[in-house]
């Protein structure tokens, strides 16, 4: 139990891999805010579990931010883990992409999990110690086409996860970036299948197998690793592999 007497919060809890690490963090021991805009999926979510509670959030909104992050504190005690995985993801290439979408999906995905560290850091470093996990994505690695601003915004979280472990060096606080290739959740079914088919591991990859990653980062046991980046990926970001069996 890696997360006994802890409180978490999980942005995008309601669904997909967010949805994991809620169950991830519950079973070892974690009381969890859900934090999510889909409210019936993320009340359905937390009734499951006494140990969590769901709460309207739009990462992008700093005062919902403020707010939601006083209410666990006051209902399940001061946040130890914050998993930064809300995000969205809207196919378009640099000539197709509207400006609006662009920003729109920056805001989500990068600005969102900069108002979440920026809410909870202070707390954090007050008591001596913290976690924060952001998900960026194995197109935070690489280029993708078709994806101008999505690939952006995952390259920022991950230059954003090293700037911010550097601002938190010596207090006690730990902050990494996840690395997920195609994942089977309602964002990753929408890939061809063509881009696992070539992989090291040549099939989409599980929730689960993101949480495990996740929550290694989020608990003790990765005491001595902050601003680093951890791809489960299939291997897809490190070339086209040539199959001679079938599927592991
Ligand atoms: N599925 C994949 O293949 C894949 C691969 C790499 C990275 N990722 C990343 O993993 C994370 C989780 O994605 P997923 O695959 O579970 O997708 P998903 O669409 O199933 O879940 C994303 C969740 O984020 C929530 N969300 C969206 N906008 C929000 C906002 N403004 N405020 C709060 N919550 C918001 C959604 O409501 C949803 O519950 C995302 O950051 C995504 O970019 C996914």
């Amino acid at each position: 139990m890696r997360f006994e007497g802890k409180v978490a919060i999980v942005t995008g809890g309601a669904r997909g891999m967010g949805a994991a690490h809620v169950r991830g963090l519950v079973a070892e021991g974690a009381r969890v805010a859900v934090c999510d805009v889909l409210d019936e999926e993320g009340e359905t979510l937390a009734g499951e579990f006494p140990q969590a509670r769901y709460h309207h959030l739009d990462v992008t909104d700093e005062a919902r931010w403020r707010a939601v992050v006083r209410t666990v504190e006051d209902a399940l005690g001061p946040v130890d883990v914050l998993v930064n995985n809300a995000g969205i993801m809207h196919r378009g290439s640099v000539e197709e992409q509207s400006p609006e979408d662009f920003r729109r999906i920056l805001d989500v995905n990068l600005v969102g999990a900069f108002l979440g560290m920026h809410t909870v850091l202070p707390g954090m470093r007050d008591r001596g110690h913290g976690a924060v996990v952001n998900v960026s994505s194995a197109t935070g690695m690489t280029g993708f086409a078709g994806s101008v601003g999505y690939v952006a915004s995952k390259w920022g979280v991950r230059g954003m996860t090293k700037a911010a472990a550097l601002d938190m060096a010596g207090t006690g606080i730990r902050i990494n970036s996840v690395h997920p290739g195609v994942i089977r959740t309602p964002m990753g079914e929408a890939a061809s299948p063509e881009l696992f088919a070539h992989q090291p591991v040549p099939r989409i990859g599980e929730p689960d197998e993101v949480t495990r990653m996740v929550l290694f980062l989020a608990c003790d046991d990765a005491s001595y690793t902050t601003g680093g980046e951890f791809l489960v990926d299939g291997g897809q970001t490190i070339g086209h592999a040539r199959h001679t069996s079938g599927q592991r």
